[in-house]
């Protein structure tokens, strides 16, 4: 059987460590598996299937005989290594937002364009997008298909572990002191995280949304390859470990009734419809984390316009948002390019 020979770039962080867990727990053919960090990390051994494997620093050389990168180490480290990675033969898998607008770079949910995965030729890059987009965009690729989705409105919960490691311990640290009745130290995020929650994800932009709420509007438009779309974003941390909670409103050209999209959604891949208002079922994001599938329920009809649907859209930022993406982008890419 054809194996293949992998770099992991941030092995050692919150995604880092997922991925190496999901090329586990999926059988990923992995012949060759070079773990890579910082310098902080030398000494450091991670496991894969029983096997520890030291972690390397990462190098301008790291890349000779690797044929697939998966990068998620920071967006500056992307922009500095994925090149020596790409001129070394080795086709990255960006988690970062460095390559994600350039427009020969593919953008890609499977679930959704897994057709761009081609475009890894133009520069041997293929960005991961962002977790919250991911988890809308397969949410909603069923609904764009049969009704044409004219504006989204989205307003995020999102948990803490996509800002890394350091932040998990951050809420941990600040829940367990106030607790204690003791003050809580903020480093990680500019306020207090535990308890509270905090509408600023990533930097300002000119035009007053952050650079999370404004990456939601870009990428939506390029993944599903229609610019006419409008998006508008509310990103916002709030005090959960793992999985990102949406709040989802859209505007359709077709009228769609609550009842066909549950049954769209019911079959569309990678969508697990949780909804009995009866029962007081719906996603949860303590349900959801470490979980593959993205959540969907509360769906119903929008009264205050003709065609409007609201959904609340759940899904483990660190598997579908990150890592198991990259690592299904991987699959189609060594099945379809690499045989
Ligand atoms: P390290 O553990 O050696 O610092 P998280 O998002 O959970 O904070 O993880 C960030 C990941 O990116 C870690 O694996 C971290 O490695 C890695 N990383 C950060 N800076 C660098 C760097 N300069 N070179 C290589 N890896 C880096």
């Amino acid at each position: 059987m054809r194996t293949y020979r992998v770099a992991v770039v941030g092995a050692t962080g919150a995604v880092g460590n997922e991925m190496i867990s999901i090329l586990e727990e999926r059988n990923f053919p992995v012949g060759e598996l070079r773990l890579l960090a910082s310098e902080r990390s030398i000494g450091k051994e991670l496991e894969f299937k029983g096997k520890a494997y030291p972690v390397q620093v990462l190098k301008e050389d790291s890349f000779e005989g690797m044929e697939i990168g998966l990068f998620s180490a920071g967006g500056s480290i992307s922009q500095k290594f994925a090149p020596f990675a790409a001129q070394a033969g080795c086709v990255v898998i960006d988690n970062t937002a460095a390559f994600r607008y350039e427009p020969d770079i593919p953008l890609v949910v499977p679930e959704v364009n897994a057709g761009k995965i081609a475009d890894y030729k133009n520069r041997r890059i293929i960005a991961n997008p962002n977790c919250s987009t991911i988890q809308m965009v397969v949410a909603l690729k069923p609904i764009h298909d049969a009704a044409r989705i004219k504006r989204i409105v989205v307003s995020t919960y999102q948990s803490v572990s996509g800002t890394g490691k350091k932040a998990m311990d951050e809420l941990i640290d600040q829940t367990r002191a106030l607790l204690s009745f003791k003050e809580p130290v903020a480093k990680v995020y500019p306020y207090q995280i535990a308890f509270n929650c905090l509408p600023q994800i990533d930097i300002f932009l000119e035009n007053g949304y952050t650079k999370e709420e404004m990456k939601m509007v870009w990428e939506t438009k390029k993944i599903f390859g229609d610019e006419s779309i409008a998006v508008t974003a509310t990103t916002v941390r709030v005090p959960v470990l793992r999985a990102h909670s949406e709040s989802v409103n859209i505007e359709t050209e077709k009228k769609i009734s609550a009842a066909q999209v549950k049954e769209l959604l019911s079959k569309a891949p990678g969508v697990v419809v949780v909804d009995d208002p009866a029962k007081r079922e719906y996603p949860l994001a303590i349900n959801a984390a470490g979980k593959d599938a993205t959540y969907v329920g509360r769906i119903r009809e929008d009264e205050s316009i003709a065609n409007g649907i609201n959904l609340w859209v759940v899904s483990d930022n660190l598997r579908k948002g990150a890592a198991l993406n990259a690592i299904q982008i991987a699959e189609i890419y060594a099945r379809d390019y690499l045989k």
